[in-house]
């Protein structure tokens, strides 16, 4: 089949070994210590799967991640070994048949033991945090100050880990107390450190772009070296909360920089009740969400997406 550089991806099919097919991700097994993920533009809402791909929405998310990691790389070792299609296809030869598929969309990676942790970091409050708060001010089952408003900044930002949900189900907010009995004090306590330190990088860069960075999750692995990295996406507009400086207003929600043109569009339907299968996406509103996470790279970076080249990392420098 005949495939132009850009045709959307909604499922890749490499000849190599699935580990794992997530809501987003693909991946595949390179050798005992290397991945190859490769972000489809799967696109989901209300937790649910669409059927239509987003056209270059896994690009955005691994070149963003690439583009943080870049500028993170000085303070936290990470698993990302090439984004460049040029030195994935160097040092893996047989991928050259399948680049249509996976370029500027795969990440080579360094494969690590996951941590079973997801590390979000809040620095305002919203989503299942300001559920659980509105109902009885308490976020994990802990007290947080009172008279916070839905989207209220929370100062200093929380760190506010959650387990990692099995298939279908949904992550667990848990208390750093639960992540010290899982983990132990010292590593539980240099995940918080560093996800707060990530957060508060990733905050100030966005905050320059009127950017504001809601939230984030963060997810770590540890190399067979014992070495603790920062894995999969990072600080992306699935990973993370991007809200417009402009549209900000507290008291409220707050529209989504990328997804909303498919939010509304689902919440106007009367007869779907959110649960699989989702209905069609029209066209207009598959357009206006690849338009929208386009413009989430442009504004963060202050480069287009067509325009960026991804950066050689670590060994390939
Ligand atoms: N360097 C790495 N080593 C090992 N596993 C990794 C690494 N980087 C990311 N992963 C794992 O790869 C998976 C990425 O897939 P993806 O994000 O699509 O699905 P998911 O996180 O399992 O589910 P969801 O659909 O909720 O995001 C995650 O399970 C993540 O923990
Ligand atoms: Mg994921």
């Amino acid at each position: 089949m005949f495939m132009s550089d850009h045709a959307p991806v909604l499922q890749s099919d490499l000849d190599l070994r699935l580990l794992h097919r997530g809501k987003v991700r693909d991946v595949y097994e390179i050798d005992a210590e290397t991945l190859l993920m490769v972000a489809s533009d799967r696109v989901s809402a209300f937790d649910v799967v669409l059927p239509q791909p987003i056209p270059f929405k896994g690009e955005v998310l691994t070149l963003v991640t690439a583009w943080w990691l870049e500028q993170l790389e000085d303070r936290i070792g990470h698993h990302l070994i090439a984004v460049d299609p040029d030195v994935i296809v160097d040092r893996h030869p047989d991928l050259a048949a399948s680049r249509d598929v996976w370029q500027r969309r795969a990440m080579l990676v360094r494969r690590t033991d996951p941590v079973l942790v997801e590390c979000v970091v809040r620095g305002f409050i919203t989503g299942s945090a300001w559920k659980e708060y509105a109902k009885g001010g308490t976020l994990a089952g802990e007290p947080l100050p009172e008279g916070l408003r839905e989207s209220e900044r929370l100062d200093p930002p929380i760190f506010s880990p959650a387990t990692k949900a099995q298939e279908g189900e949904h992550d667990e907010n848990i208390t750093f107390d639960q992540v010290v009995d899982l983990l132990g004090a010292d590593l539980a306590g240099r995940l918080a450190d560093l996800s707060q330190e990530i957060y508060a990088y990733g905050r100030d860069v966005a905050g320059e772009r009127n950017i504001i960075l809601a939230d984030t999750k963060l997810e770590f692995g540890t190399a067979p070296s014992g070495e603790l990295l920062l894995i999969d996406e990072v600080l992306t507009p699935d990973s993370s909360r991007f809200w417009p400086k402009e549209s900000y207003v507290l008291g409220r929600g707050q529209p989504s920089l990328d997804k909303q043109p498919i939010r509304d569009w689902l919440d106007g339907l009367e007869d779907w009740d959110k649960t699989p299968p989702a209905p069609d996406l029209p066209d207009a509103v598959v357009n206006e969400a690849s338009e929208r996470y386009q413009d989430v790279f442009r504004r963060l970076t202050g480069i287009s997406l067509s325009a960026y080249v991804p950066p050689r990392f670590g060994t390939n420098r």
